[in-house]
């Protein structure tokens, strides 16, 4: 089975093909709406949907052609379903719902979060269920024993930030523009991660939740108090806070690695693109083997909801050609 996954929850239009002959991605392309949206210092949610119908009849003509296939070699498409925008998920879903009809193929919603944990089993060396996830991405940080494809058990989730948010969030406090977790990483690496010392949030008693609203509340104040912002001041501060952050991740993995007593940790979103966490999350668990995707599938991509597509068909599912998203889908309830 050939399957074209089509990605379009946000601000990323990312097509691919996954061939189940080879269990490899034949072609992906992706284009980025950052452009579009850092004017305004986050994505909206309208230009984005609007850039998605733009975007996506072309970049599906580019990834078919860039792996020599016709239309007709593919037997399915995947698109996201959700969690996401409403109108960006709506745009992906009522193409891919089309593409079906005419092409004749089945045509299955995926959920963004599973995509992103399933992406791992691409790589050679994969992990093997059951395993432990970590996801963390703009829109979520979640905890998850992942023991097949479709089931799921979450252990673990935020109670207010995401972790990709709050880095985007600590990077508008220091007017950096937006995606901002990557801008934070660069600033930090000039930075001391001990220079101040931030709170690790929800570390006092074992439980697996995250809060990470308070410890950007601890970057408002920290820059608010200091009377002299300098180059140097800024770096220490997105050093501390991204130390602040892994260090919080690397305690709450630990806890639930022990808790569910398994030793593979998958690793999967934005924020995993981030090497400082990388590293120190690598360090921190020197006893349990850590996946992570390559550095260009953490963040949102084709590939990862061709595939997820694809274990999904090979299942039997199939779905109606009825154009449903779910702005909001927990990954309990597929
Ligand atoms: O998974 P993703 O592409 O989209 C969602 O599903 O949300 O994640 C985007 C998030 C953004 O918040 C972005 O700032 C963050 O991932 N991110 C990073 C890095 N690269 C992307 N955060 C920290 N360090 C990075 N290098
Ligand atoms: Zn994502």
């Amino acid at each position: 089975m050939k399957i074209l996954g089509i990605e379009s929850s946000c601000d990323e239009t990312g097509v691919a093909i996954y061939d189940g002959n080879t269990h490899s991605i034949l072609s992906e392309s992706l284009y980025s709406q950052v452009g579009l949206h850092t004017k305004f210092g986050g994505v909206v949610p309208e230009l984005a949907s609007r850039d998605h119908v733009l975007r996506l009849l072309p970049l599906i003509k580019k990834t078919l052609d860039l792996s020599s296939l016709k239309e007709s070699s593919i037997d399915g498409i995947a698109y996201t379903a959700g969690p996401g925008l409403r109108g960006s998920l709506l745009v992906g879903a009522a193409l891919s719902k089309s593409l079906s009809m005419a092409w004749k193929v089945p045509s299955i919603g995926i959920n963004h979060m599973e995509a992103h944990l399933l992406v791992n089993l691409l790589e050679e060396e994969a992990p093997k269920f059951p395993f432990l996830t970590l996801l963390i991405s703009g829109g979520h940080c979640l905890l998850i024993k992942a023991n097949k494809v479709g089931s799921y058990e979450v252990l673990g989730q935020t109670l207010d930030d995401a972790v990709g948010e709050s880095f985007d969030k600590v990077a508008r406090l220091l007017k950096l523009p937006y995606p901002g977790g990557p801008q934070i990483e660069e600033l930090a690496h000039l930075g001391d991660p001990k220079a101040i010392k931030f709170p690790r949030p929800m570390t006092n008693n074992k439980q697996l939740d995250f809060s990470f609203s308070g410890l950007k509340t601890a970057v408002f104040y920290t820059l608010k108090k200091e009377k002299n912002i300098t180059a140097a001041f800024k770096a220490n501060l997105a050093a501390s806070f991204q130390e602040a952050v892994a260090e919080t991740l690397l305690i709450k993995c630990k806890w639930a690695l022990e808790v569910t007593q398994l030793d593979h940790l998958v690793i999967g979103g934005g924020v995993a693109a981030n090497s400082y966490i990388r590293n120190r999350l690598i360090k921190g668990l020197s006893e349990s083997k850590i996946f992570f995707p390559p550095m260009g599938r953490c963040t949102d991509n084709g590939s990862m909801i061709a595939y997820a597509g694809y274990r999904r068909l090979e299942l039997g599912e199939s779905e109606l050609q009825k154009i449903i998203v779910r702005p909001k889908w927990d990954l309990s309830e597929i």
